[in-house]
């Protein structure tokens, strides 16, 4: 799988892909090379007029709808909105180390626009997803822990802690809705992608020492970054449960491969009880029907 690139793409002519945040850094990237391979994209974005301006610059088959994950009922807005089936959903939208601060649901927001937010999208879209679902998660994942105060409400908020939370959380997620997927006879898969270090906007805003020592180096281009995620969303035959990431120096850069997450990401019980708190958070519980 090494050095694959855009141009491996397969041919997307019939496909109907949604992504998340597509209006910039890695889901820009994603949406213009699959638009580009002729898939239609459905560009699920907060701010519909940055989305639009995107759009504009592709070639290819583009469509904004508003989604904001910061907000439960904009993402029951947009399910119940969309008119069509789609064939890969990119959990791609998120924001990276937010400070301190509430969703309008109450959640922190991290943890609510990362996660509880796409766990509710993915849910009230599961049965018409037709073949998978890519969740973006983070190397920073490594230093995530699920807290019982998983809302940062008993503690001093530390946003980069808060953030590897959330991306721990994301792997979580992907692995425990392959289980249930397979569980419940749904051809679909749920497989996980990270990028490395990308200089995106969201990258780039963070201009604090603690960011760049995370950081640990320089990043590389959006275009790269957006490899692992491109090959989760459209590689033949990837296998449900697999994550990809780049196949260079601690996984910083470099062309897709299949790597392997932290421990604790794998840990099953873990990710059943996340699964049980997240429906209960969000009120979304996820009712899979068998693909016919
Ligand atoms: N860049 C990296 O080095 C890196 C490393 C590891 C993981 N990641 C992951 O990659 C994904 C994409 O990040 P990026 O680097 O491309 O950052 P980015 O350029 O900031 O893009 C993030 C996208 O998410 C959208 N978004 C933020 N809050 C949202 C909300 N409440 N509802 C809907 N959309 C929302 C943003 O919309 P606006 O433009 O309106 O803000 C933007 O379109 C994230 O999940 C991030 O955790 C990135």
């Amino acid at each position: 799988m090494t050095g694959w690139t855009a141009r491996d793409v397969p041919d997307q002519r019939g496909r109907v892909v949604i992504v998340t945040g597509a209006n910039s850094g890695l889901g820009a990237e994603a949406t213009r090379v699959l638009a580009g391979a002729r898939a239609k994209v459905i560009m699920a974005c907060r701010d519909p007029g940055k989305a639009r301006a995107m759009a504009d610059t592709v070639d290819g088959d583009t469509e904004v709808r508003r989604l904001d994950l910061a907000d439960l009922s904009s993402v029951r807005r947009f399910a119940d909105d969309l008119d069509t089936e789609v064939d890969v959903l990119i959990n791609n939208a998120g924001v990276i180390a937010a400070p301190k601060g509430s969703t309008a649901d109450g959640f922190e927001q991290n943890i609510g626009i990362n996660h509880l937010g796409p766990f509710a999208l993915t849910g009230l879209l599961v049965n018409r997803v037709r073949n998978r679902v890519v969740t973006v998660y983070s190397g920073l994942h490594m230093l995530g822990r699920i807290r019982d105060d998983l809302n940062w409400e008993r503690r001093r908020h530390q946003r980069w802690l808060a953030y590897a939370q959330s991306k721990l959380a994301n792997v979580l997620f992907a692995h425990e809705l392959q289980r249930r997927l397979a569980a419940a006879g749904r051809g679909t898969v749920s497989v996980a992608a990270h990028p490395g270090l990308a200089a995106t906007e969201g990258q780039r805003r963070d201009a604090s020492l603690q960011g760049k020592l995370l950081a640990g180096g320089p990043a590389q281009s959006p275009e790269m970054g957006a490899l692992p995620v491109l090959y989760a969303a459209s590689a033949p035959g990837i296998v449900g449960g697999t994550c990809v990431g780049p196949d260079g120096f601690m996984q910083r850069s470099g062309y897709p491969t299949v790597v392997r997450p932290s421990r604790a990401s794998r840990d099953a019980a873990l990710a059943a009880g996340l699964w049980e708190r997240s429906e209960l958070l969000t009120g979304v519980r996820y009712a899979m029907e068998p693909t016919r």
